[in-house]
């Protein structure tokens, strides 16, 4: 089938196709409730055997690690501590932000918050095509609206923790993830909460028990609001939420769609962009009608265009007529330093802020500040 094919169907709505769909598809008839669920219970302890010892308050907070401004008079000896840089393609640094990443003035001194920013608002970044920038998306724009002032919290909600890796976390060193608050009651969000370098940028880490969630929550009582819960007692603190969500429409991505008032969808401007579409587009009509009618979509963005081809801008011609004014008019170009970010633990608009990548994300977080 020709792409351009594809886009009609997609436009008709029609369903799509076999293949990867295909499971996903089975995915959302498994987890989708028939009808309204039953008001929330209580999240049942899971076995202790899931949960370590607490650790000291300060353990999970990422910026302990980092070398604290120290007072004028402290002694020589316990001044200055200096990160060492870590070697290129080196993987995992102990902390956020670690090196020398403030090369923009905004990173130093943010500025005051505009006043009209939303409290707790929770966004969503689904697409349930693998590699299309989500998590890319997920960072840069969070650590965008905290550079213009807004207090930002990550939730990464993929057992790979990818999020949580481009953040400078080591997501298997940790204790306490997103799968402990999902599970364990006994958890407080403060416990699991880490604060990164940049100010207003908190994450909720992730790792590969986060699988094993979504077979645990199959047995729970209003399963798909599970997150929600979780979220709920801190969700004002935040003026936005970011969940990543996996590349699938299972479990997870349900939850976070429970969770969300908005979704926002990376779509990678390349031949197969539009598939899928048709099938994301019906579940988000699904949970709309079934779980949370306030859902809405905050915005398509495309992403990794590389404008040199004419593929590309074929393309991108082709998801505008597809998506018109629901498409962001911010458009995310192709660039080595998304790649080279996530190495050095760091979003971006901090590694490389004067790089086009971190302008785009910049340009992105203002039009979603003023939707
Ligand atoms: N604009 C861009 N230009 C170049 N490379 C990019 C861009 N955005 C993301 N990438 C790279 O593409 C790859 C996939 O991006 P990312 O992990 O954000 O996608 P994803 O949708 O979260 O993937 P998954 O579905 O596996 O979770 C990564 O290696 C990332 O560095
Ligand atoms: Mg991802």
């Amino acid at each position: 089938m020709r792409w351009d094919d594809e886009v009609g169907r997609n436009a008709r709505g029609a369903p799509q196709g076999a293949g990867y769909d295909g499971g996903a598809l089975e995915d959302q008839q498994l987890f989708l409730p028939d009808t309204f669920p039953p008001p929330a219970a209580p999240v049942p302890v899971p076995p202790s055997s899931r949960r370590a010892p607490a650790p000291p308050p300060a353990a999970n907070v990422v910026t302990a690690a980092m070398p604290a401004t120290p007072p004028a008079e402290a002694p020589a000896e316990e001044e200055v501590v200096f990160e060492v840089l870590p070697e290129p393609l080196e993987p995992l640094v102990e902390a956020p932000f670690v090196g020398d990443p403030f090369e923009a003035s905004f990173v130093e001194a943010p500025p005051v918050p505009p006043v009209d920013l939303p409290v707790g608002k929770v966004v969503a970044v689904v697409n349930q095509k693998g590699g299309v920038g989500k998590t890319t998306s997920t960072i840069n724009l969070g650590a965008a609206l905290a550079a213009e002032g807004a207090k930002v919290l990550l939730v990464d909600f993929d057992p790979q923790g990818a999020l949580s890796v481009g953040l400078g976390l080591n997501p298997n060193s940790l204790d306490l993830t997103v799968y402990n608050l999902l599970l364990d009651a006994s958890v407080t969000f403060d416990e699991v909460v880490q604060h990164c370098k940049m100010d207003g940028l908190d994450l909720i880490p992730s790792n590969i028990d986060l699988a094993g969630a979504e077979i645990m929550l199959v047995s729970e009582v209003a399963r798909e609001q599970s997150l929600k819960r979780a979220l709920a007692r801190a969700k004002d603190r935040y003026n936005y939420i970011l969940i990543d969500c996996p590349p699938s429409l299972g479990l997870l991505t349900i939850n976070a769609l429970t969770a969300a008032q908005a979704v926002l969808i990376p779509l990678e401007c390349e031949y197969f962009a539009l598939r899928g579409m048709a099938l994301l587009m019906d579940t988000l009509t699904k949970i709309q009608e079934r779980i949370n009618p306030e859902l809405e979509i905050e915005g398509i963005l495309a992403t990794m265009l590389d404008a040199r081809t004419i593929h590309g801008r074929e393309v991108l011609s082709r998801v505008t007529d597809a998506f018109g004014d629901k498409l962001f008019k911010t458009i995310i170009h192709k660039t080595i330093k998304f790649a080279e970010a996530p190495v050095a633990g760091e979003p971006i608009v901090t590694y490389a802020p004067k790089s086009g990548g971190a302008r785009e994300y910049r340009e992105l977080a203002k039009e979603v500040m003023s939707r």
